[in-house]
């Protein structure tokens, strides 16, 4: 027996499902999914079959001629869930599921009407990353398992389903007032990239392969947003090679949806925060296509190598972007990334186990060790790389890498077993060992400047000596430069600072949620009553947890502040993602002074 994935029960030695069909019931009713899944093996095989499930019920299992096939479930372990052991005749080919899943499914959130921008109609959507695709389907639940797939989704009128998948049409559902939705996705994905959303959605067409989908109260504005990306997806293709998944579609979600974006094949999942109104976000999209080949076709083999994922994505993000708006634009995302990286290793330590590029995980909760880490220290691990080969033999590398593992799953040391068969010696000159192996930045870390780039953080580093950037000066500044410049701020501010800052750079009505946020965090971290009510706002509204963690962590500063964040969370919390919540829960228990209730 051999178990490669200390987040699954996935044994190597046991036959290996390679494709599903699933059909789905969504009941809002219950919060729940009726579910039916088969799993096809391609070739007869029989013996033990363990399964990944969490929070599922379990109704029958049977063989195709319909015979029930014996199973236990076992106790529930903390972070994997139950597994479902199975004991297949000879000569199986498949195996029928009947199940249902939990109304606390980590993977769904269930909205109401009120959670939506229309106000009429609920909404479920999934998130699978890391390991949540169990409480949705019983399956092996790793990235080395990868699936094709082929799916009916039963919805109520007038409601739509949208899966990563290509959409097969629609016919009218088992029961009046219900239409199933048919998708197929021929191309096999690991099981964190199953993804489904139902609600109230319409589309626009963007090009001939590409379209956003939204409530209708969103979808013109979103259209607007992303308008530029086929051109994105023209430049992404030059990189590193041909798009693979056909169709590019995007979907904009409810304000609750936890990530920036989510790199769902052939329908990336967006948060609403990006449509700031000028198109000034959409690195969040060059980052979610950029998975197109960095993630979703070369794929890490367990979240151990989550770095290979995130760290590549991010890198070939900036290169996307160099490509449409210039090594200055690069430049900025990199600082602007700096500054993530810094705040990590200080919520961490530097010597914590967590800031490693190749991690331990084994016991720990993957949503526990989520940080910008992998992001940040893994592209800059690749920039080095890339430095010290020289870009154009570097990007050769990167695109044989992917030709070569295409549609496989990799650890952090076939990816240096492969550089060094690519670019002898390179591994060896830029120490991968301790950039993989050991906590902390390591001192040959690839440095990013440019002259924009120090005016602004000097200016900002002046503000202290009274130096101020003038009123025409800021309207000149691209949004970018405004987010670093704020970034650069001293974080505990005088109100007479505050009421300045806020007059001259605009900052409280901001449509752009980085700026928005970082000035927030400014201003309600310096107890400034003004922005109270935008911080209201903004908590209840979205539950995006990269905005949601610096902002209660502010808050935490002062006693008013505290109570403050309290009564907010009060109110907001039954709102957000699960996952979302047990973020903000995690950073109050951290406030100090009086005790918290
Ligand atoms: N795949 C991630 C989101 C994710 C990671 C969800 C791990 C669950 C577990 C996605 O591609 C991502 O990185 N999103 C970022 C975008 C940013 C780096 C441009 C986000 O949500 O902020
Ligand atoms: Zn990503």
């Amino acid at each position: 027996m051999s178990c490669l994935d200390p987040h699954s029960f996935f044994d190597t030695d046991q036959p290996l499902a390679r494709r599903l069909s699933l059909k789905l019931v969504i009941d809002f009713e219950r919060k729940i999914i009726d579910g039916a899944v088969v799993l096809h093996f391609g070739s007869p095989v029989d013996g033990l079959m363990d399964l990944d499930t969490k929070g599922l019920t379990l109704r029958s299992v049977r063989s195709s001629g319909g015979a029930l096939i014996p199973f236990e479930l076992g106790d529930d372990v903390p972070v994997l869930g139950r597994r479902l052991r199975l004991h297949l005749p000879v000569g199986t080919r498949e195996v029928a599921i009947d199940y249902q899943t939990s109304p606390e499914a980590v993977a769904l959130q269930w909205l109401t009407p009120a959670q939506t921008e229309g106000g009429r109609h609920p909404f479920v959507f999934s998130q699978c990353q890391a390991i949540h695709a169990r409480t949705m389907v019983p399956l092996q639940d790793t990235p080395r398992a990868r699936v094709t797939y082929e799916a009916e989704v039963t919805v109520p009128e007038p409601l739509a389903a949208v899966m990563s998948a290509g959409p097969k049409g629609t016919r009218p559902g088992p029961r009046p007032g219900t239409r199933a939705f048919l998708f197929e996705m021929p191309q096999p994905i690991p099981p964190y990239l199953l993804a489904l959303a139902v609600g109230d959605l319409q589309s626009r067409d963007l090009s001939p392969r590409s379209r956003v989908w939204a409530e209708p109260a969103t979808v013109e504005k979103a259209a607007w947003e992303f308008a530029g990306i086929e051109e994105m997806i023209t430049r992404a293709e030059g990189l590193f090679g041909r798009y693979e998944w056909d169709r590019y579609d995007m979907l904009v979600l409810p304000p609750s949806f936890p990530y920036g974006g989510m790199e769902n094949p052939r329908m990336t999942f967006l948060t609403p925060t990006l449509l700031a109104g000028d198109r000034s976000l959409v690195d969040v999209v060059a980052h979610e296509l950029a998975h197109s080949w960095t993630g979703n076709l070369v794929t890490n083999a367990t979240m151990d190598h989550f770095w290979l994922n995130e760290g590549s994505t991010v890198w070939a993000e900036r290169r996307i972007l160099e490509a449409l708006h210039g090594a200055e634009a690069a430049v900025l995302g990199w600082a602007i990334g700096q500054r993530a990286l810094d705040t990590e290793f200080e919520r961490f330590g530097a010597g914590s186990p967590l800031t490693r590029l190749r991690t331990d995980l084994r016991g720990v909760d993957p949503d526990d060790a989520f940080s910008s880490i992998p992001y940040e220290k893994g592209s800059r691990f690749l920039a080095l790389i890339e430095r010290t080969a020289g870009r154009e033999r570097f990007d050769r590398f990167i695109r044989d890498y992917i030709a070569r593992f295409r549609f496989t799953s990799i650890t952090s040391e076939e990816f240096i077993t492969f550089l060094e068969e690519k670019l002898p010696g390179v591994a060896a000159e830029v120490h991968s060992d301790s950039w993989l192996y050991e906590p902390g930045m390591p001192a040959n870390a690839p440095v990013f400047r440019s002259e924009r780039l120090e005016e602004l953080t000097a200016l900002a580093g002046r503000w202290a000596g009274g130096a101020r950037p003038s009123k025409e000066q800021v309207s000149g500044w691209k949004p970018s430069e405004m987010l670093i410049y704020l970034q650069h701020l001293p974080r505990l501010m005088d109100p007479a600072s505050c009421e300045w800052l806020d007059r001259v750079l605009g900052l409280t009505g901001r449509g752009n949620y980085e700026i928005l946020v970082e000035w927030l965090t400014i201003a309600a971290g310096s107890d400034y009553e003004p922005v109270f009510g935008r911080v209201r706002e903004v908590l209840t509204r979205v539950g995006r947890m990269k905005y949601l963690r610096p902002l209660y962590k502010a808050l935490g500063n002062q006693p008013r502040t505290r109570a403050l964040a309290r009564e907010i969370f009060a109110k907001a919390g039954p709102g957000y993602h699960g996952v979302a919540r047990r973020v903000v829960e995690s950073v109050m228990e951290k406030y100090s002074g009086e005790a918290s209730r």
